[in-house]
């Protein structure tokens, strides 16, 4: 009750003055006990990708958790240097199993989110839910990545290995 009575206020405040309240992800709903408060983090990008990072859950401890801010459906990383990174949702072509990276230069899927109690949700027209999934050693990442449900592509109901969880959007303490 207290949780979802912080969330409701978050909601309010961030509609209120869309400025610079900052807030953690943190994961939670998920069959599998291990893949709940888990924390977002922002992990090194691909080889192959040099400029974007991947967001990676990190564990769950806040201490090396990102914090964001969320303006006009974008949701953005506090960075020191308030670079223009954001959340950026990427649906791969033909994939039931969509990317999320923190772009420098995002595409038409760092628009559209939203933030309620049942947590953070995506663009309507291209996500249909959150996924954790197991670190993909060959692609070089070190972590378990964040992923979505692609809304074009129905099948697999849920990519393997992969599970289904919520994004909840938890206020910083220095906030
Ligand atoms: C739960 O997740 C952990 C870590 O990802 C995994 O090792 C374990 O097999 C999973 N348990 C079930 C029942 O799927
Ligand atoms: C908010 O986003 C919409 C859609 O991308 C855009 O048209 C509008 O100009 C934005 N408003 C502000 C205040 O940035």
């Amino acid at each position: 009750m207290k949780f979802f009575a912080t969330v409701a206020l978050l909601a309010t405040a961030v509609a209120a003055a869309p400025s610079q309240k900052l807030f953690n992800l943190r994961t939670s709903g998920s069959s599998n006990s291990s893949h709940n408060d888990l924390y977002l983090s922002v992990g090194h990008g691909l080889a192959s990708d040099p400029l974007n990072s991947e967001a990676v859950f990190s564990g769950a401890s806040a201490s090396n958790a990102a914090a964001f801010s969320f303006i006009n459906g974008t949701i953005i990383l506090d960075t020191e240097a308030k670079s223009p990174w954001t959340l950026d949702l990427i649906s791969v072509e033909g994939t039931r199993k969509g990317r999320a990276q923190i772009s420098v230069k995002p595409t038409s899927g760092s628009g559209g989110f939203s933030i309620s109690r049942q947590g953070v949700q995506g663009p309507s027209e291209i996500w249909d839910g959150w996924l954790w999934c197991p670190t993909n050693f060959e692609a070089g990442q070190l972590f378990p990545n964040l992923h979505f449900l692609s809304k074009t592509v129905q099948e697999p109901a849920l990519p393997e290995g992969c599970d289904r969880i919520q994004l909840n959007a938890i206020p910083t303490s220095s906030a």
